[in-house]
Formats: structure tokens, C-alpha cells, sequence
């Protein structure tokens, strides 16, 4: 075997290795995603079953370990039976009755700290052994950081109610909610950047109005979200629990608020009616890029991601709307919250595909030429 032989076998093990590592390191972040999706979820659960206030503390490392015996239960207890919600809510709930919110914000808390873990060993190990591409690091130490602020976020959130309220800051939720959903986009575009799948070059490029039109879509769905957060902070889903019209009006009488502009955060209605709308924008976003894809020669990738995500808003406004004429039922609220990250994520997919799909990789040409000789 010849000197060039030699290189070009090495060359090619090296490819198929950071291929190798590059779908574990795939394969890891989209676990790390998958994990922040259950979080988003049971923090959905934690709220929805007014959980959120039953640990009046916060202790990252020790409070992993819950009551081990009656004397700590009871000390937990009478810590919640000092804070407004205790009383505006719970005035003579049982010991069990406290266990069972006790364990929905311990367990919260405890998968927050099981990613945290299960991004950073993976992490660690990855940057150890060179199977990281070159910035990669410093991204996913970017992720970390933001992974650690989301605790000191959920704490600030959780502080918030300790006191004067006896829920938390409708304000706070939807920045917890939008760190939150920033952390998952993040993994699942890395989780695609990794993927080291074959580049199937078909030069069926995204026009810019379908790529200005993606990234519009994303924006307006983590919008979409951040009223969605406000309405359930404010619980405005226990009100006008008609659908199309609110009550029989198309904008509710109550909608404005002294100052108007504390209407936008603070009035029931208005976040309703804004959340509706905003609901329907996004769809309609979302209609116009299936149609621009569908009569446009773009890769399969970018028709198809249009697709599931048109499909995926159409149910999460069902979910939604099912959510209002419920008054909210636990199931149906956190199937809409899970809903509300499964749209963000699709919308996150189809960004990528958009930017990616068909696109003449920069060494195409020159790997090829490498192949064929
Ligand atoms: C693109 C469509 C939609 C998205 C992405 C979306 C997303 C969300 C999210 C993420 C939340 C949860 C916020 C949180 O738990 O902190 C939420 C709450 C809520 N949404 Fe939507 N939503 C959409 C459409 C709708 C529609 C059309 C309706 C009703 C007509 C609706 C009614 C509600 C209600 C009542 C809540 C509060 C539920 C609760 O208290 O847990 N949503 N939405």
C-alpha cells in the first residue's frame, strides 16, 4: 500500500470516525432535547395541579434528597403553611394531600438537575476525546450556561409567589417558559447541525421569501408562546370558555385595562383574545409557506417540514381551543402545553431544512473529487 493509499485510508477512517462521533454526539443532544421536552411538560403538571409553591426553598444539591421521615415532612409542611397560598388554597389540606404537590415541584426540580447532568458528563467527554467539531465547545458550553440560568430563572419565578401572591408572577412564567423553549430550539437545531447524514445535493434551494418566511414562523410560534404563558400565569383560560367568539363578542368589552398598556400582561381578556390571535396569524403564516413550498422547486426536506408543521399547528389550535371550552382540564392543558413545544420544535426543524436542505456543501466538489480518485 502506498504512502497516498495510506493517508487517503486514514483520510476516509477519520471521516467514517467523526461520522461515528459526530451521530453520537447527534444522538446525545437530541436525548438532552427529548429530555427538556418532559421537563417543559411536567412543569406543565406542576403548575396545572398548583404545585409550584409547595417548596419554599431552594437548594440545588441537597434538595434532591426529598422527607426521608415524618419529623422532615412535617418541617416541609409548616415551611408551606407560612406562605398566602397555603391559606387562600389549602387551608386544612392533609399531610398526603401536601406530598402529592410536594412531589410534582421535587420531581421538576430533580429532572432539572438530571439534564444538567446528562448534557454535561456526554459534554465533557465529547470535548475530552476531540469528537466535537471545530466551535462546537464553546455552543454547547453556551447551552450549559443557559441550562444553569433556567434554575436561577425557575427560583426567581418560584420567589415570586412566597410572599404578597399565591401564584407566581405571570411575568416570570413566561420568561421561565421562553428560556425554557430558547434551550430546546437550541438542541434541536445542534441535534441537526450533528447529524452527519449523506448530503443529498439536490441544488433544490429555499428561495429568501421561504427562508425570511421560516424564520418569521419561529418567531411568531416562541411569541405564541410567551402569550400562551401569560394566559395560564393569569389563569385566562378559566374565563370565556366559548369558541369562536368570547361570550358573544368577537373582542371582549374587558379587554383594556388602566393603563392600556398593562393590558398587553395583566388583563384576563386581553391575553385570551391576543393568544386566539396570534394563534390564527401563526396558521396562516404557516399556510402561505406550505404554499410557497408546494409551487416552488424546493427539496422534499423543506415541502415536507412545511407540512407536519401546518398539520401540527392545525392540532395544537384544537388542543387549544378544546383547552378554553374545558375550563382548562389537566390532560387537555398539559396536552396543549406539550403541543406548544412540539409546533416550536417542528418550526425549528423546518428553519433548518430551509438553510440546509439541497444546499452544495462547501467541500462537496473537493470531497468528490477525493472519492472518485
Ligand atoms: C399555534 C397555536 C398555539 C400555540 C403554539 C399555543 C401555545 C400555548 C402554550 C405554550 C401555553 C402554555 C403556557 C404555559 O403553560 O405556561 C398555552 C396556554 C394556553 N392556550 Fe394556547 N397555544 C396555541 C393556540 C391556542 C388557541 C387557539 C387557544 C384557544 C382558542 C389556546 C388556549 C390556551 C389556553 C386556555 C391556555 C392556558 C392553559 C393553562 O392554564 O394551562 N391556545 N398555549
Amino acid at each position: 500500500m502506498t504512502m497516498m493509499q495510506l493517508s487517503e485510508k486514514q483520510t476516509t477512517m477519520a471521516a467514517k470516525g467523526s461520522e461515528g462521533g459526530r451521530r453520537a454526539v447527534s444522538l446525545w443532544l437530541w436525548l438532552v432535547a427529548a429530555l427538556v421536552f418532559a421537563m417543559v411538560v411536567v412543569g406543565g403538571a406542576t403548575r396545572l395541579t398548583e404545585s409550584g409553591l409547595s417548596i419554599t426553598e431552594w437548594q440545588p444539591l441537597l434538595g434532591a434528597i426529598p422527607p426521608l421521615n415524618e419529623a422532615d415532612w412535617m418541617a416541609a409542611f409548616e415551611k408551606y403553611k407560612l406562605i398566602p397560598q397555603y391559606h387562600a388554597l389549602n387551608q386544612g389540606m392533609s399531610l398526603e394531600d401536601f406530598k402529592f404537590i410536594y412531589y410534582w415541584e421535587w420531581s421538576h426540580r430533580l429532572l432539572g438537575r438530571a439534564i444538567g447532568i446528562v448534557f454535561a458528563l456526554p459534554f465533557l467527554y465529547f470535548w475530552w476525546t476531540g469528537k466535537l467539531k471545530r466551535g462546537t465547545g464553546m455552543k454547547f458550553l453556551g447551552i450549559l450556561a443557559l441550562g444553569a440560568l433556567q434554575g436561577f430563572i425557575g427560583w426567581y419565578m418560584v420567589s415570586s409567589g412566597l410572599s404578597e401572591r399565591i401564584e407566581v408572577s405571570q411575568y416570570r412564567l413566561a420568561l421561565h417558559l421562553t428560556a425554557a423553549f430558547m434551550i430546546l430550539g437550541l438542541l434541536v437545531w445542534a441535534a441537526l447541525e450533528e447529524w452527519p447524514g449523506e448530503a443529498r445535493v439536490t441544488g433544490e434551494v429555499a428561495t429568501t421569501l421561504i427562508k425570511r418566511l421560516a424564520v418569521i414562523i419561529v418567531a411568531a410560534v416562541l411569541f405564541q408562546v410567551v402569550l400562551g404563558a401569560f394566559v395560564a400565569g393569569l389563569r385566562a383560560g378559566y374565563i370565556y370558555n366559548t369558541w369562536p367568539s368570547m361570550n358573544g363578542q368577537f373582542v371582549p368589552s374587558d379587554y383594556w385595562m388602566k393603563p392600556a398598556y398593562l393590558s398587553f400582561f395583566e388583563s384576563h381578556a386581553a391575553t385570551q383574545f391576543n393568544h386566539r390571535m396570534m394563534a390564527y396569524l401563526v396558521a396562516i403564516l404557516a399556510f402561505v409557506q406550505i404554499w410557497l413550498t408546494s409551487r416552488t422547486p424546493v427539496d422534499d426536506r423543506i415541502r415536507i417540514t412545511a407540512q407536519w408543521l401546518g398539520a401540527a399547528i392545525v392540532a395544537q389550535i384544537a388542543l387549544g381551543v378544546f383547552t378554553l371550552l374545558t375550563h382548562v382540564r389537566l390532560d387537555l392543558g398539559l396536552l396543549h402545553q406539550g403541543g406548544g413545544a412540539i409546533v416550536f420544535m417542528l418550526a425549528v426543524v423546518h428553519l433548518h431544512a430551509v438553510y440546509r436542505a439541497g444546499v452544495v456543501p462547501r467541500d462537496f466538489y473537493a470531497s468528490r473529487g477525493r472519492a472518485s480518485a
